[in-house]
């Protein structure tokens, strides 16, 4: 797999120190309030588990799958969703776990989506963000990182559904997704 990385762009240490200051910083924004943290498969898979363990405070955790990239490295604008929650969600703060926030299209629908079934608050928690590729109004409430316009992969983050096993987050050589527009 690493023959296919031009560079690693954020070491194993790195990520674990900033998830440790994310659980803390949610850990006292969401004390006593339960929170139900929403892991978006299959992208924030790894950063999710790391980050609910570093927490403290009694929370609850559910699932959902959604897909905005047919593959390749371009968001389609269109979301499918493949896997719903099992949970309700009436009058319960939600904090949605994203890997990367790039166009904001697919975290738009979701919060939208999720805004519909009446929680009490819901904000997004995103590993990585792209500000520069922004196309709606959106923000993220927490972040780790932000990154410049480059394809990463790793740490959950794929290209066609490989490197998601990496332990860091690296570039791909564009030798890797040459051929493609
Ligand atoms: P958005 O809808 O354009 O914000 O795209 C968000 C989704 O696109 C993420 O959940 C990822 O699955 C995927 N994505 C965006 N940028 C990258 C990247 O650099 N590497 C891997 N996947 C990405
Ligand atoms: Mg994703």
């Amino acid at each position: 797999m690493y023959d296919d990385i031009e560079q690693i762009w954020i070491s194993k240490d790195d990520l674990n120190k900033r998830i440790k200051e994310l659980a803390t910083q949610l850990d006292e924004e969401y004390k006593d309030k339960n929170p139900l943290m929403i892991c978006i498969l299959k992208g924030a898979v790894l950063f999710f588990t790391d980050l609910i363990r570093e927490m403290e405070i009694p929370l609850a955790i559910d699932f959902m799958s959604i897909s905005s990239y047919g593959g390749g490295t371009r968001s389609s604008g269109e979301v499918k969703m493949i896997k719903d929650l099992d949970t309700t969600i009436e009058g319960r703060d939600i904090i949605i776990v994203e890997d990367i926030m790039d166009s904001g299209y697919t975290l738009q629908y979701l919060r939208r989506m999720l805004l519909g079934r009446n929680p009490k608050s819901v904000k997004i928690c995103c590993l990585l963000d792209k500000p520069s590729r922004r196309e709606v109004d959106l923000q993220a409430d927490y972040k780790g990182f932000e990154i410049e316009n480059q394809f990463v992969v790793g740490y959950g983050l794929d290209y066609n559904q490989k490197y998601r096993n990496l332990p860091e987050i690296g570039i791909l050589k564009p030798s890797v997704y040459c051929g493609e527009e």
